[in-house]
């Protein structure tokens, strides 16, 4: 995953051209990082699906796509939006939780891989419309390791333990289905492959344990998303090529040896775009009280990782990379909530009025998180191609906050 920084004349370029807050996107970054996911694992007949909610940006899916990638989607707009930038088939996995039944028939329609959060809606589908070509199921095991946002299996929302997988397997056997796939999705924003590693030897364990117990092949097993990215700069970024050797050993492990041969799948989101997002956004004012706080105009509402995670994005400063004074500062968003904050305590360079703060790894998770509150708008999208930025998305407006409104005799 090389990071090429986008020079700093054309961003400053661009916050002179349009008004800040916006994001922008490094398009060449982005398709290297799907190529090196795609070479890395390039021994097992292995698809990456992106997971559109990271960036659900039609200009980016469409690249991608171009790129050989699938689409992973959990609701109806998702598949629309995947639909729309000319995936359909087995382009298309859908994998969702309490899923409406109609998100279902709009899968199948598409003729898109389903990965179903529970057994009952494998019943409750057929009722209603019809099954899969390929039954495939989502596994949470009991135990799994360093899950970090997931969190305990147990409390999970997501999937079905194992006995719940045998029922599960054993009906779509019933109702004539003959290929199958099984998905999890256990870790989330990890950087240790030996953790990558041993939860994807608890998916081909159970794989393995099913194929024997039930007489069925897997076509495929999806080992889910997760991959992480150094946030900060003192992480390290995942070593591909030491996790693609570690995963076909245990491939070879479990299915070469036992003449089975199913394809692997991710569907990765922050480890493809991640990177190679940026949000910019202006310092507002400067005001010292308790503390140092740096008033910027983007807020929570565009950016939600750091209040509800804790998040750490790195900040710089545009032109002032080499300005020895340094501050520390709270940089906050106008919202009128306390955790309405972009860092804590954190050293920049000392910060004027007008400066242009780069707010870094922003590509996924993080305009898609976007939100109204305190009416606030959500901004624009960019994509650099290595010359140019070309607008993807435009602004939203005061007109389009109230354009869903009914009633209460609104005067315009
Ligand atoms: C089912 C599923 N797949 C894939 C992803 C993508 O995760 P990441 O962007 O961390 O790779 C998520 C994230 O929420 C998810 O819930």
């Amino acid at each position: 995953m090389k990071k090429i920084p986008i020079p700093e004349e054309k961003i400053y370029e661009l916050s002179k051209k349009y008004p800040t807050p916006f994001y922008i996107y490094d398009e060449k970054g982005i398709i290297d990082s799907l190529k090196s996911l795609q070479n890395a694992f390039n021994w097992c007949n292995y698809k990456e699906y992106f997971a559109v909610k990271a960036t659900p940006t039609p200009y980016i899916l469409r690249k991608l796509k171009e790129n050989n990638c699938g689409m992973d989607c959990s609701s109806m707009t998702e598949l629309i939006l995947s639909e729309r930038v000319g995936a359909v088939g087995e382009n298309i996995l859908f994998t969702s939780n309490n899923t409406p039944m109609e998100e279902y028939k709009k899968a199948l329609e598409l003729k898109a891989i389903i990965n179903f959060d529970d057994i009952n809606h494998i019943q409750k589908l057929k009722r209603l419309y019809s099954l899969p070509e390929i039954g495939s199921i989502r596994y949470t095991p009991e135990k799994a390791y360093g899950t970090g946002i997931i969190g305990n299996p147990k409390e999970a929302k997501f999937g079905v333990p194992y006995n719940r997988l045998i029922e599960g397997y054993e009906l779509l056997k019933q109702e004539g289905i003959k290929k199958f796939g099984l998905h999890a999705m256990i870790i989330s924003n990890t950087l240790d492959i030996n953790i990558i590693a041993r939860n994807t030897e608890l998916i081909f364990e159970a794989a393995l344990k099913i194929s024997k117990k039930l007489n069925i092949n897997f076509s495929f097993i999806d080992i889910g998303g997760g991959f992480g990215i150094p946030y900060h700069p003192q992480e390290k970024e995942i070593n591909l090529e030491e996790l693609s050797i570690r995963i076909k050993d245990l491939y070879f492990e479990y299915f070469i040896k036992n003449n089975m041969k199913p394809r692997i799948f991710t569907e990765n989101g922050r480890y493809i775009t991640g990177p190679h997002g940026y949000l910019i956004t202006k310092v507002l004012y400067i005001k010292e009280s308790y503390k140092i706080y740096a008033g910027v105009d983007a807020n929570m509402s565009s950016l939600m990782r750091p209040a509800i995670y804790g998040a750490y994005h790195h900040i710089s400063v545009l032109g002032k990379s080499k300005t020895k004074k340094v501050r520390k500062y709270d940089v906050v968003g106008s919202l009128c909530e306390n955790n309405d904050k972009f860092a804590i305590n954190r050293e920049l360079p000392e910060l004027e009025e007008e400066d242009i703060l780069i707010i870094h790894d922003v590509g996924a998770h993080g305009h898609s998180m976007g939100f109204n509150y305190n009416g606030k708008l959500r901004p624009a999208e960019f994509i650099y191609d290595g010359k140019e930025f070309k607008m993807i998305r435009r602004a939203e407006t005061i007109d389009d906050y109230f354009s869903t409104i009914q009633g209460g005799d609104i005067y315009v």
